[in-house]
């Protein structure tokens, strides 16, 4: 299969606020790609924009909260407007709720479903004409780890990500035929705002955990994925361990088990009860 050429064509980022997103905006702008970057922020979707117009690239932000699907569709349109053409999809927009499961209100649950799951859906939907008319485009959807182990304490991002590793292997299943890529990420520790910008009702969560974890850093995350958005690679898997337990946890409940010790371990070091 040959590469995707990323020359002239348009990259549409949510989530392009900040680390994961930001930096592969970079990636994507040193390939000769326009960029449209969106977020809630406006400031720092434009200093983001100035790192991309930096390598060369055109870059516009346009502001969209990816649960409002108006937001969205009027993200889409404006990219058409402004670049003439829309090519690539980069799902990113995401943040985490955690708590124990019996203080987790069903609000929270809606919030968390609305930005991870939903607000991907909509970017989906609003891009899915524009790129099956042309028989060419790609997906590059922002999962998780967390999409391939159920966590402790982290019921609402777990479930929002576990839906999207079952949305996006049917989607690229269904769209081969439109010559349409789905590439799902499955960061692990990456050393972003993410883990600051945790909602919790129970716990103070300690925003270093990724960097004291050894986390990478969201430049080298942008390089990898570029990388393999790339080669049309259907999935990544950040880091060895998150291999590891992709492959293996779906075969044992009692490895599986022993994932959520370890990472219970890891959480205890990093959150402090609120009550
Ligand atoms: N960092 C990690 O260790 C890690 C690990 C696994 C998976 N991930 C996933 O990686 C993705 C990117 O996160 P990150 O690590 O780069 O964290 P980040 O620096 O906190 O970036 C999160 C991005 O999501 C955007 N966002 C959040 N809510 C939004 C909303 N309602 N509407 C529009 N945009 C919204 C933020 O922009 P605004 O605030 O400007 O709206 C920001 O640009 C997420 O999907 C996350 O689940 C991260």
């Amino acid at each position: 299969m040959s590469r995707f050429d990323y020359k002239g064509k348009t990259v549409v980022i949510t989530g392009a606020s900040s680390g994961i997103g930001a930096y592969s905006a970079v990636e994507f702008g040193k390939r000769g790609a326009r960029l449209v970057l969106s977020g809630r922020k406006l400031d720092a979707l434009n200093q983001a924009a100035e790192l991309v117009r930096a390598t060369g690239a055109e870059a516009y932000v346009v502001p969209a909260d990816v649960t409002r699907q108006e937001e969205v569709k009027t993200l889409v349109n404006k990219a058409l407007d402004l670049t003439g053409r829309l090519d690539v999809m980069f799902l990113g927009a995401g943040f985490g709720v955690f708590g124990r499961i019996d203080h987790i209100s069903l609000e929270l649950w809606r919030r968390q479903m609305d930005v991870n799951f939903w607000g991907v859906l909509y970017g989906f939907y609003e891009a899915l004409p524009h790129l099956m008319k042309q028989k060419s485009g790609q997906y590059i959807i922002i999962n998780s780890g967390s999409g391939r182990l159920g966590l402790p304490l982290f019921a609402p991002y777990c479930a929002s990500k576990f839906a999207l590793v079952g949305f996006a292997d049917s989607a690229r299943y269904d769209l081969r035929e439109f010559n349409i890529d789905v590439l799902s990420v499955y960061p692990a520790f990456v050393v972003t705002k993410f883990h600051a910008s945790i909602v919790s009702p129970d716990f103070e969560v300690d925003g270093r955990m990724a960097a004291d974890m050894g986390g990478i850093s969201a430049e080298q995350a942008a390089k990898d994925i570029v990388i393999h958005a790339e080669k049309r690679k259907k999935e990544l898997i950040f880091s060895a361990g998150g291999k590891f337990a992709a492959r293996l946890f779906p075969m044992s409940m009692a490895l599986a088990e022993l994932g959520r010790k370890g990472s219970m371990a890891v959480f205890k070091k990093f959150i402090k009860p609120k009550f």
